[in-house]
């Protein structure tokens, strides 16, 4: 009896947080996944080599451009690693907010893994290289190529994959700090990197902190 009454907080917190997910949350909302979209193609046209470094080094300031007070200057020495779900890969945080992030994602190396149960929607815009995914009753894969847009809905999850070489500007809208367990749970129980917890800890929470005292939630 005491342990159903106990279970009643996280229940009742988790409706709470879902009824504003639906409701107020989206308010707080300022990038628009469209406008990304067209963005990074009219990049990727610019670069039919695929040259990631190039396209990076393109589309950052568009971005900016697009939301002057939302995007940090982009660069090549504040990339941190991420370990999560199984797979491995390297990111760049253009915005972290508690609403929404924005992040340059990908891997020179290629992986593989799960992508996470999460509380927000995820845009992921394959800029080189392509994103190949699937439900577990699925026995062909879903593939992304440069200029697609794979949407993952709240509380979906799939196994993904990337080659060497594939990188994407992914976008996510919903509750963020709960994501941020399986941003780090790897590193804490698996590769034991401090040193890029750290980074990853210090980079997210300058800007969640530096946008809200903006008043961007
Ligand atoms: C890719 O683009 C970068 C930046 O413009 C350039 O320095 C590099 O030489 C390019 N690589 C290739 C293989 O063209």
């Amino acid at each position: 009896m005491r342990l159903i009454s106990w279970a009643i907080f996280p229940v009742a917190a988790f409706l709470v947080f879902d009824y504003l997910f639906y409701t107020w949350l989206p308010i707080n909302y300022q990038f628009d996944k469209q406008l990304l979209a067209e963005l990074s193609q009219e990049v990727i046209n610019n670069h039919p080599d695929g040259n990631a470094t190039a396209i990076l080094i393109e589309l950052a300031p568009k971005l900016k451009n697009a939301y002057p007070h939302l995007i940090n200057d982009f660069n090549f020495e504040d990339w941190v690693y991420n370990n999560a779900g199984g797979a491995m890969g390297s990111m760049f945080i253009l915005h972290a907010s508690i609403s929404e992030y924005l992040i340059f994602f990908g891997t020179a190396v290629g992986t593989e893994g799960h992508t996470g149960v999460h509380f927000a929607d995820d845009y992921f815009t394959i800029l080189t290289g392509e994103q190949s995914a699937a439900y577990p009753g699925a026995l062909t894969p879903e593939i992304y190529y440069p200029g697609d847009q794979h949407h993952l809905p709240k509380g979906k999850y799939k196994q993904y994959a990337m080659p060497r070489g594939s990188f994407a500007l992914e976008l996510a809208q919903g509750w963020i700090p709960a994501m941020l367990p399986f941003g780090f749970l790897d590193t804490l129980t698996s590769t034991l990197d401090f040193q890029t917890f750290g980074r990853t800890a210090y980079f997210t929470g300058k800007d969640m902190i530096r946008n809200l005292l903006n008043g961007k939630f």
